[in-house]
């Protein structure tokens, strides 16, 4: 099959999205791991069977000029994050939403994903440069932690939600789901806030999400020092400063 690239849709570090009529198609650069394309395709395959959530149905995963891509089915509509930037005004009804979304998400299971717990502790013995005695004190906390099974998105943030015209919505980018905590899940968005700068919106979050799901907060921010380790760990250079602010506050929380 080949596929018109001429309509750009997103350009990222790692890839391009394209749109080609109906279909959507994620064009990574090359040399880019295909465990890491193919763990995306596998992770999106099982939600799509084993949910009744709305996501877009993978349809195929190719190479286009030896790069790897995988061509999902494109949804025709607004992400929650344009929608936020365009009309500031509606923010707690769109936030109302995500949340909602995201409570919808975690009460699936979807057994044969990766564990989070699993997932986090490789990610933090193989993080080379975290001092040895936050690694160690990070690994305790995170074993200490319950071992839940409920679906988590890993990415969740409003540019990962599409609303139709018809105010239906649907999930996107399911590279990094995984089986696990819906704490954890919430402390990666909070913090995915945070890294935006959007402080205000991340601690009305925090609290509306506390708030629907009867969680504590304390023990959504128990894991932001572990969710900022994982995201230090990728070595993303602009991240490092900030990141480690999160994770020293592992001595007080
Ligand atoms: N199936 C799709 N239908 C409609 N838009 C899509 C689709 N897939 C991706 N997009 C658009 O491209 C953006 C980036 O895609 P995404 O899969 O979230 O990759 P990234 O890893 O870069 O976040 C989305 O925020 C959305 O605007
Ligand atoms: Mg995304």
């Amino acid at each position: 099959m080949s596929y018109n690239l001429g309509n750009m849709l997103k350009e990222r570090k790692n890839k391009t999205i394209f749109r080609d009529g109906d279909k959507t198609i994620k064009l990574f650069v090359k040399n880019h791991l295909k465990s890491n394309v193919l763990n995306e395709a596998i992770n999106q395959a099982r939600v799509e069977e084993n949910t009744q959530l709305n996501i877009p149905k993978l349809l195929e995963v190719t190479t286009i000029d030896s790069r790897w891509a995988l061509v999902s089915e494109h949804i025709e509509g607004t992400t929650l994050a344009e929608l936020m930037e365009k009309n500031p005004d509606k923010l707690d009804d769109y936030l109302d939403t995500f949340v909602d979304i995201q409570l919808e998400v975690l009460s699936n299971n979807v057994p044969m994903l990766n564990r989070i717990k699993e997932k986090f502790k490789n990610k933090l013995n193989n993080f080379d440069k975290l001092n040895e005695a936050t690694k160690y004190e990070l690994l305790a906390r995170l074993e200490g932690m319950k071992n839940h099974t409920k679906l988590c998105h890993g990415d969740f943030n409003p540019s990962n939600i599409v609303i139709k015209e018809d105010g239906s919505h649907y999930i996107l980018d399911w590279a990094h789901a995984t089986q696990g905590n819906a704490s954890a899940d919430a402390a990666r968005t909070y913090l995915l806030f945070c890294m935006q700068e959007k402080n205000e919106i991340a601690e009305k979050y925090l609290n509306l999400f506390s708030g629907k799901s009867g969680i504590d907060i304390k023990n959504i921010q128990r894991w932001i020092p572990i969710v900022a380790a994982t995201q230090m760990s990728k070595g993303i250079e602009e991240e490092q400063e900030f990141l480690s602010n999160w994770i020293n506050v592992v001595e007080y929380v």
